[in-house]
């Protein structure tokens, strides 16, 4: 194996073509939710696969009732060194609404900004350019002597749907994918200097609801007071969802969630993140969540219930008097701890069945529940992870949490019994899932030169 110095400049030397990859494989709109671009993430999987043949992986592309799997294997020089599953997405969200966008989504291209040069386009953060930073390093490697570690790539493209199709695969492909560990780089860094390893996610329960009431939509001068009105049922259960505090009202919704121990909480704070730049960089002032509680904790390890969306009634342009017969909502709850995601949704389902009045019924559509996930806060990999970043930053790594949600990384750890380590170069203002998505040009070669320096210690 050659040394890592010899890898690292290599990596420098490759980064125009790195680029060049990288930009292939944003301009294909592998937009995973909308059927319409099915065979976009299968040539997304294709091409990803032909990519992992070329560097030495003995790779396959999988059909699952969704989207593809790409699987792909190669060993180390050495044989006496871990393995390690690597794990990331293809697919990305719709680029919606496009005419917010200052070029096209799916033409990447580099753009100079004053915190140097940056690469725009949908799925250029989330996961695309993170994904190929680990491609990256395995490349310098293949080109120098071989890998340190012997490596399985497990690539899905249903992440941002919620995974549906990943527990069945994991489960009937077990023995293929266990491994000593599972890496992700699917985070973010602490701020553009500090890197962070993210040892919390929250879990995720996606409910939709539709009140129906009338069996048509009515004239609200000839109905109206005498007929009820789903919108406003809807609405009076939504209300009913917060307390004056902040605080989610299902009952048992605060089961399994606890307070931070101590020697976390003192950590957080020491790492003085600053509220009023967190909200003030989207146009907000003050924080709306639970009174009492800091921004950080918030995001981090407190439990939520968003509405993400509300529809009912006549919404095209001037006005129409119209009673409806039915009106919907989409919720979602991040969960902490050992918040129960089903129980969740039950309590939920219940909760708005109860305020239902006469003549009114609901449909629930689930759109997914997975747990929130606590990795060790310490651990020999962790460890050497941690010196691998700050080679590389030159800054010791947060140990952070994340309010978002990855569903694999709990099934990781409940159906092959591994634990993940998840190391991420995307940062606050990267507008993931937003117009004019973004990756730092220091983000995809310093997170390329990380993997090459993390995969080196954990062979050591
Ligand atoms: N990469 C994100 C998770 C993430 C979000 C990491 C924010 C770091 C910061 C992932 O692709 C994602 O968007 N997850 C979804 C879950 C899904 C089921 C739609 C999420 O958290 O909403
Ligand atoms: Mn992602
Ligand atoms: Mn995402």
């Amino acid at each position: 194996m050659a040394a890592l110095d010899t890898v690292l400049a290599k990596i420098d030397g490759n980064l125009d073509s790195a680029l060049g990859r990288l930009f292939k494989l944003v301009e294909i709109p592998s937009v995973s939710t909308d059927p319409a671009y099915a065979g976009d993430c299968a040539k997304a999987a294709e091409w990803l696969a032909a990519e992992l043949t070329s560097l030495g992986f003995e790779t396959s592309v999988r059909k699952t009732p969704g989207h593809p799997i790409i699987v792909g294997q190669a060993k180390a020089a050495r044989p006496d060194v871990p393995h390690v599953l690597f794990y990331g997405h293809y697919d990305v969200q719709p680029p919606d609404p496009l005419d917010l966008w200052e070029s096209p989504p799916f033409e990447p291209r580099a753009v100079e900004a004053a915190t140097g040069k940056r690469i725009a386009g949908r799925g250029v953060a989330d996961d695309k350019g993170q994904l190929m930073t680990f491609v990256e390093a395995c490349r310098a490697f293949q080109e120098t002597g071989g890998l340190p570690c012997h490596i399985t790539f497990l690539i899905e493209g249903e992440e941002e749907t919620g995974s549906p199709s990943l527990p069945a695969f994991l489960a009937a492909n077990a023995d293929e994918l266990k491994a000593d560990m599972a890496l992700v780089c699917d985070t973010g860094m602490w701020d553009r200097e500090t890197p962070a390893i993210t040892t919390m996610l929250r879990g995720l329960v996606l409910e939709e609801v539709v009140v129906h009431a009338a069996n048509r939509d009515l004239h609200s001068g000839i109905f109206g007071g005498a007929a009820i009105n789903p919108i406003h049922v809807l609405a009076r259960v939504i209300a009913d969802l917060h307390d004056e505090k902040g605080r989610v009202t299902l009952p048992g919704f605060y089961n399994g969630v606890a307070e931070l121990p101590e020697d976390v909480a003192g950590h957080w704070r020491e790492l003085r993140f600053r509220e009023s730049d967190f909200l003030g960089e989207v146009g907000l002032s003050l924080p709306a969540g639970e009174q009492g509680r800091g921004v950080l904790e918030m995001v981090w390890s407190r439990p939520t219930c968003d509405l993400n969306g509300i529809v009912g009634g006549y919404t095209g342009k001037g006005s129409k008097t119209v009673l409806p017969a039915q009106a919907s909502a989409k919720f979602s709850f991040r969960l902490v701890g050992s918040q129960d995601p089903v129980k969740i949704a039950e309590t939920f389902r219940a909760f708005v069945k109860e305020r239902l009045p006469a003549d009114c019924r609901a449909e629930f559509i689930s759109h997914g529940a997975s747990g929130a996930v606590q990795l060790p806060f310490s651990s020999e990999a962790l460890s050497r992870a941690g010196r691998a970043l700050q080679a590389e930053w030159g800054k010791e790594p947060v140990l952070a949490g994340c309010g978002g949600s990855i569903p694999v990384v709990g099934a990781f750890k409940r159906d092959l019994g591994m634990d993940t380590l998840m190391i991420g170069f995307g940062l606050e203002d990267d507008r993931i899932h937003s117009p004019n998505e973004k990756y730092e040009l220091s983000s995809f070669r310093k997170g390329t030169r990380s993997w090459a320096r993390v995969l080196n210690a954990l062979a050591l």
